[in-house]
Formats: structure tokens, sequence, C-alpha cells
């Protein structure tokens, strides 16, 4: 057996193949690492407010002397030609063709993996370092673990994890296939929150952490089989319970945010996980529902929501939209997104083998900028006496295209100073990864 600690559930996924091939689910107890709170706040000085206000008082009448001499439109297009570029260098466009196969025929409710082309080249052996060993913390539906599977014939150990049981059983079909008889891989399928992956790889028989473990992923949020699955709660026009778990054994859900949490919790939801102006407004009507039953399903917060924001701009579009920031807002809440999420990231950075690197997909700006600080303050641990010493080897092979601009750092590189988004093509055929950006860093190596 390959995990020491407690099995509650066993089921050997195929009996056929050969004894190397293990397809398992575990279910763990464990303890949860110490919280590091992350804040999302941002404080304005007063000397800052009007440094600020100065700025943008000379910027205005620059901007309007110059433009004296143009005509409005040539004014308006040349005004966003700029804002475009300022979007544009935030981020770096993929230029990686988007295979049209990825796209499962006849399942609908299949989900497409994200930046797939993207995410292969992270790992691709061109990185200079073959890739023995993986972990896919979101396995979802297996769409990225099935091609890292296939494009390493090298490896011979393998982990992928899930909190969904459903997506844990679609996993085990798809990435089965890509296993030959001979593959001295070692697989394993584990229903459990990422954020206990070191204790499970802690656990294993085949001591993946030492050296350490060289690739890992996470692609964020939630797969195509829960979006459209009403029941879940997820999706802000179907009809369902409000539930909004990730993990249906977890006991927490969006509906009891919304009829017994304090009114300042649920105030502070709003404001701060889905960056919701009106906030105040929903709080006190989410409250004041309470007083006639609560809310119990998607359709009644959808009402209350059309209600609070009629007469607003914007129409349909207008509260669809604020609909979509108060569902994000309470599935952040629900899972506890962005603290096990930042958590994870340092666990998941001291689990890489020097050179190992690891790969994260965000859907949202409030995970992205999780990722992007973290990232930062991995690299560059603030606490004294955290410092590796040594000599940093050459990070990367210079026939990695797909690295533009790196942040080197005392303990790590991040290899994506600006984030991968997916190709306009991807973007056009995937409507779901429109919003996806890839952040990528790597352990440094460290000679003494
Ligand atoms: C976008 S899907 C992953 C899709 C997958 N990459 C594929 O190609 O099929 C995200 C998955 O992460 C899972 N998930 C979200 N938070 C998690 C957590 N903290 N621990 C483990 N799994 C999590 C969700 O249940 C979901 O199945």
């Amino acid at each position: 057996m390959a995990f020491r600690s407690s099995i509650a559930k066993f089921s050997l996924f195929s009996s056929s193949s050969s004894q190397s091939l293990h397809f398992q689910h575990f279910f763990f107890t464990c303890t949860t690492p110490p919280p590091r709170i992350f804040r999302f706040c941002s404080i304005s000085t007063a000397s800052g407010v009007k440094n600020k206000a100065k700025k943008e008082k000379q910027k205005k009448s620059k901007n309007l002397k110059a433009s004296t001499s143009v005509s409005k439109s040539s004014e308006s297009a040349s005004l966003s030609s700029k804002l475009a570029l300022v979007k544009e260098k935030r981020r770096t466009r993929s230029t990686k063709e988007f295979d049209e196969n990825a796209i499962p025929i006849g399942d609908t409710a299949a989900h497409i993996p994200v930046m797939l082309a993207e995410v292969l080249d992270v790992f691709a052996s061109s990185s200079g370092r073959p890739l023995r060993s993986f972990v896919d913390c979101t396995v979802g539906a297996g769409g990225h673990s099935s091609a890292i599977i296939q494009a390493h014939p090298e490896l011979n150990f393998y982990m992928g994890m899930d909190v969904d049981p459903i997506a844990l059983d679609k996993a085990q079909d798809r990435i089965s296939d890509f296993f030959s008889e001979d593959s001295d891989l070692k697989a394993y399928i584990v229903l459990k929150n990422f954020k206990y992956v070191k204790s499970l790889l802690a656990d294993s028989d085949e001591k993946p952490l030492d050296p350490g473990v060289d690739g890992m992923m996470m692609d964020l949020g939630m797969s195509s089989m829960q979006v459209d699955d009403p029941e879940r709660g997820f999706r802000v026009l179907g009809d369902g319970p409000l539930d909004m778990r990730m993990d249906p054994q977890a006991s927490l859900k969006a509906e009891d945010i919304l009829n017994n949490w304090p009114e300042t919790e649920v105030g502070r939801i709003l404001r701060v996980y889905g960056e919701e102006s009106n906030w105040y407004s929903l709080q006190n009507k989410i409250v004041k529902a309470r007083s006639q039953g609560g809310l119990h399903s998607t359709t009644q917060l959808l009402d209350l929501i059309r209600k609070s924001t009629l007469g607003f701009k914007g129409g349909r579009q207008g509260w669809i939209k604020t609909a979509t920031r108060v569902f994000q807002a309470l599935r952040i809440a629900v899972n506890d997104e962005l603290n096990v999420l930042q958590n994870s990231l340092y666990t998941c950075f001291d689990c890489l083998a020097p050179g190992g690197r690891l790969a994260v997909i965000s859907f949202h700006s409030l995970e992205d900028r999780v990722v992007k600080q973290t990232f930062l303050d991995i690299i560059n641990p603030k606490t004294e006496g955290d410092e590796d010493g040594g000599e940093v080897t050459k990070i990367m092979e210079e026939n990695e295209e797909w690295i533009k601009q790196t942040v080197k750092g005392l303990k790590g590189t991040v290899l994506t100073k600006r984030p991968i988004t997916p190709s306009e093509e991807e973007e056009r055929l995937n409507r779901r990864s429109r919003s996806a950006k890839l952040r990528v860093i790597q352990k440094n190596i460290v000679v003494c």
C-alpha cells in the first residue's frame, strides 16, 4: 500500500493492468496548516490621496492642452488605443495554436481544459529537466493530467487531487486510457482538498518529497460539470439550491451564510469577494428576507438582486453582472477559496524539487492577485535567516520561447512576470477561457 494513513474507502481502479498501476481514492484526516491571512482592502493615506488628486489634475490639464487641436473622434480613438496598449502590456497573450481536438465531441457537459498547450509548454522536456513526478492539485475531468501523462513517458509518480467525487470519477476514466501495461508509473487519484498535498506526499511510499516534485499545477475555479449542474447552485441563471460547495462533504452552504451569518459579515463578503458597489443595499435586503423565511434557492436570490438593482443602468445585463458578482462572492466564502489558495501556494512550493515548477491558472482578479503577490513573497521571503545563500544556477533553457520576462528571487523565479492569457482563437472557441491567467513559479537550484 502506497500511503500509510487511515483509508476509509478504497477502490482499485484497474485489476487488469500491471501491479504498478494504482488508482485509489483516499480519505485522510489531516490537520489544517496555520492560516495566513491575506488582506484585500487597499488603504489610502491622506497624503497619498492628495498626491493622486494632484497628479490626476496635472494629467487632465496636460490632456486638455494637447487635445485642443484634434477632433473629438480622433481624441477618443487615440485614448482607446492607449488603453488597449496598457491592457496589452499587463499580460502576455498566447500565440499558441488552440487544439480543437481538446473539445469533447457530443458530451456538451464535458470540461475543456484551458490553455492546455501553454501548460504542456511549461512542463515540456525543453525545460532541460525530465518530468519524473507530477501533482495535479485540481484534476477535475483529467484534461490537463491526461495530456501531461501522455507527453511524459518518463513520469514515474503522478497524483491527481480534487474535492469533487464526480470530477474524480471522470478523471479516472480519462486518465486510464493513457496507461500502458508496461508502464512504471504509480498513479494516485485522491479525493482531498489540495491544502493537504504535503501530508499526502509525505505519506507516500514512493517518497516524492525526496528530493521533491518536478511539476505541480492548479487549475482553479469550477469545472463545466459543476457549473452546468443546477443542483450545485453555482449557476446564476439555473434554478437550484443555494449550495455552492465544491466539496459535497463540507458543511457550509451559501444559504447558511445568507440566512444565518451576521449582517456585517454578509456585507463584507459582497464587498470584498464580490467587489460589489451596491453591497450595502443588498446586505440589507438579504437580512430583511430572513423575516420572510429566508433565501433557499438561486431563483429567490436572483429575484432579490433584480429587485434591488431596478432603475440601475444596464438593464438585464446590469443585474446579471451584479448577480455574477454576488454568486462569486458567496462561492469564495463557502469554499474559503482565497485563504486556502494562499496557504497552498506556499505548501506546493515547499513540495517542489530544486528546478521544479508550479503552474496556476486563475479565473478572476482576486484569485490572480493572490497568486501574483504570493509568488513574489515566496521567492523573496521576508523572514530573516530564511535565505539559502549560495549561487543560483541557470534556471531555464534558452529555447523556452513562452518565457518572456522573469522575476528572480532568493528562493525561486517567477517565470511569468506578466500572466499568460489564452490565444484569441481559444477565447473564441471556449468562452470559459476568457478570464484565464496562467502564472508559473520555479524553485531555484542553489549550489553551495
Ligand atoms: C477548472 S476544474 C479543473 C479542470 C481540469 N484541469 C481538467 O482539465 O479537467 C477545477 C477543479 O478544482 C477542484 N477544486 C477546487 N478547489 C479545490 C481544492 N481546494 N482542492 C481540491 N480540488 C479543488 C474543483 O472541484 C474542480 O473540479
